[in-house]
């Protein structure tokens, strides 16, 4: 389903638009990144709730209802591959009829929607912002799945659910957002029925990143700031978090680098491919729309701060497509647990 530029945006108009919330946002991330330490504890919902109101609507025009990663099969278009990777997860996980599972971090639930489809089992979709989950809620009820899914608002390190809620959790791409990895794993752990399973596609520097190398640091800067990330982690810090809180570890793979002939997942950055979707992703396709946000909020038809917003996202666009070229950033490092019975 394609969403119109316009009529997103036109949303969230006010006086002032979303100008001072990207304003605060930039604020809290640069200090973040200067200080090196965040006041995570106190800052990191607020910061992750400013970021995701003021680009869910951007996310929407560009990426449809799934705000994840994927690398493709020759012949394969992005969004398929996307499902691909939705059916991965359910299956590793072993979701299935009768089966109450969690989506730790659901954005707009298209990828929650595709796994209840797939696999039977209820799905809980646990967001802690209130503007996504009234897309997730509306799309459900379009969707006709009212029966298989609910909806916490909640801080998914602090899910409102007795311990031993759930028989599988999953995550996609939004572990990442969490202030560290020991407590958003924790709070998984605690959740789950022993026995039972949990997969995350996590976003990590790979080994190939050079801390010490100003490139490859600015790089990964811009990545926080424009996916609204208060850490990134290496792979070793994450995988070691998941056993550090309890958890077997039953797999952990890098599942953006596939074997045989592949597209990265950083291609539809870069290059177009033949869908509108594609298009919007991609470099022409990002500076065009960046010049038709300039001219709607000239026109005052987009909020004041719009033009702000997009340019954030762009550096952030562009520097996951350098670091996917360097191969120094992973999206999709693959990490399943089991908790032992
Ligand atoms: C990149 S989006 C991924 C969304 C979804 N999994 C998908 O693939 O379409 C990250 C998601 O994590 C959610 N999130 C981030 N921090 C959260 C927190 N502390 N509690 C609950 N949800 C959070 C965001 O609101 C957003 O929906």
């Amino acid at each position: 389903m394609s969403v119109k530029l316009t009529s997103i945006l036109k949303k969230k108009e006010s006086t002032s638009g979303v100008d001072p919330t990207i304003q605060e946002y930039e604020r809290r991330s640069n200090k973040a990144q200067g200080s090196g330490t965040v006041n995570r504890e106190d800052n990191y919902q607020e910061y992750n709730d400013l970021y995701y109101d003021l680009v869910t609507d951007f996310y929407e025009y560009g990426w449809g209802s799934s705000f994840h990663f994927a690398p493709r099969d020759p012949g394969e278009s992005f969004e398929e591959s996307q499902l691909r990777h939705q059916h991965y997860i359910a299956d590793k996980l072993g979701l299935s009829s009768g089966m109450v599972v969690a989506d730790l971090g659901c954005g707009i639930a298209g990828p929650l929607l595709e796994i209840a489809r797939h696999s039977g089992a209820k799905i809980v979709g646990v967001n802690s912002n209130a503007y996504q989950l009234e897309r997730a809620v509306k799309r459900t009820d379009e969707a006709g799945l009212t029966d298989q899914v609910e909806f916490l608002h909640c801080d998914f390190l602090k899910v409102d659910a007795p311990d031993g809620t759930f028989d599988a959790i999953y995550a996609i791409e939004a572990t990442c957002c969490a202030p560290d990895k020991l407590s958003i794993y924790g709070e998984a752990f605690r959740l789950l029925k022993p026995g039972g399973h949990f997969g995350t596609y996590e976003w990590c520097m790979t080994d190939r990143f050079d801390d010490q190398d100003p490139r490859h640091r600015k790089i990964k800067a811009d990545i926080q700031l424009g996916a609204g990330l208060l850490i990134l982690d290496d792979q070793p810090t994450a995988h070691n978090a998941l056993r550090t809180v309890g958890f077997e570890l039953v797999d952990a793979t890098d599942v953006a680098l596939q074997d045989g002939p592949s597209i990265p997942w950083h291609q539809p950055l870069v290059r177009s491919g033949y869908s509108l979707l594609d298009l919007r992703k991609s470099v022409p396709g990002r500076w065009v729309t960046h010049q038709l946000v300039k001219v709607l909020q000239a026109f005052r038809i987009a909020p004041q701060g719009s033009v702000r917003v997009s340019k954030t996202l762009n550096i952030g666009a562009a520097a996951l497509a350098e670091a996917g070229k360097l191969g120094i950033f992973t999206p999709m490092y693959f990490l399943h647990g089991r908790k032992p019975d």
